[in-house]
């Protein structure tokens, strides 16, 4: 991987946005967003494979093989829904531990059930994740896939940088804003028809029609892969680098450490 680019995120422009971002989203991320995951979770994987044009699977696989395991690696997945990472991470390494940490018990639940599907054990916290339920220097290594954008970065960071031990590993995945304008605003209009083609194609409830809107947003408001990394280092996080996907990094894979 190839270590990114200087951008212009400074303390106060990554204060701001997250500030701009709560004043939008915050109403949506505490009633609207619970709901849409109470109502997905049995549609969850193939909904995304509809809504990707059959990417999510390839997105999911490379963001697992990026991720450097040893047997005695203690793991969490933050925001780990219905546990695709996890699953993927002991498949990989049978004999590390993975705890699951989702504020959706549905979600969870189907987590559950996957991983009694596929023979693995998933400890499952069922928590908002903006305060970690953990000691200090805990984890070896922390994964959090498809969720940073509903979620406040300048409370979540702080909470991962602490409960990793020194010298773990934070892998993020996530659909970022692309760094060129005109590829976002095709992808943008992409996404409004995908998702409402998914509700469509899958019966969803008001609440995850009502999203449609909010997912093409809350992409806009984001950061693009290198601010993202801009943001890491400013949390503290060193020797971040970002692998973007094709379309100038409409997902990003970002691999940092805490330092020693
Ligand atoms: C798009 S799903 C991704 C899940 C997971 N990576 C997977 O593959 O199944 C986003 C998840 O983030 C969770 N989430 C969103 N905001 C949260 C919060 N504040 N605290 C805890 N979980 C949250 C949702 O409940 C949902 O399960």
């Amino acid at each position: 991987m190839e270590p990114t680019t200087l951008t212009s995120i400074t303390s106060g422009i990554f204060e701001q946005r997250e500030q701009k971002r709560h004043a939008l989203f915050s109403h949506i991320w505490k009633e609207l967003i619970p709901k849409v995951f109470e109502d997905v979770p049995q549609y969850y994987r193939p909904g995304n494979i509809v809504a990707s044009l059959g990417l999510w699977e390839l997105w999911v696989w490379q963001f697992v093989r990026t991720i450097e395991l040893r047997p005695s690696y203690r793991a969490l997945d933050v925001c780990a829904g219905t546990n695709d990472v996890g699953i993927r991470l002991l498949q990989k390494e049978p004999d590390m531990t993975v705890t699951a940490i989702d504020r959706s018990k549905e979600m969870q639940e189907e987590g559950q059930k996957r991983a009694a599907k596929y023979h693995v054990h998933i400890d499952s916290i069922i928590q908002d994740v903006h305060q970690l339920p953990f000691a200090d220097n805990t984890f070896d290594v922390i994964t959090l896939q498809a969720a940073s954008r509903h979620l406040q970065l300048d409370r979540v960071l702080p909470e991962i940088l602490r409960v990793l031990k020194p010298g773990g590993h934070f892998y993020h995945c996530d659909m970022l804003k692309p760094s060129n304008r005109i590829v976002e605003w095709f992808y943008l209009k992409f996404l409004r028809l995908s998702v409402g083609l998914t509700a469509l194609v899958f019966g969803s409830t008001d609440a995850s029609r009502e999203c449609g809107e909010y997912f093409k947003d809350a992409i806009h408001h984001f950061y693009t892969p290198e601010e993202l990394s801009e943001v890491f280092r400013l949390v503290g996080f060193s020797n971040v680098t970002c692998k973007k996907s094709i379309w100038g990094g409409m997902v990003g894979y970002h691999n940092s450490q805490k330092p020693l």
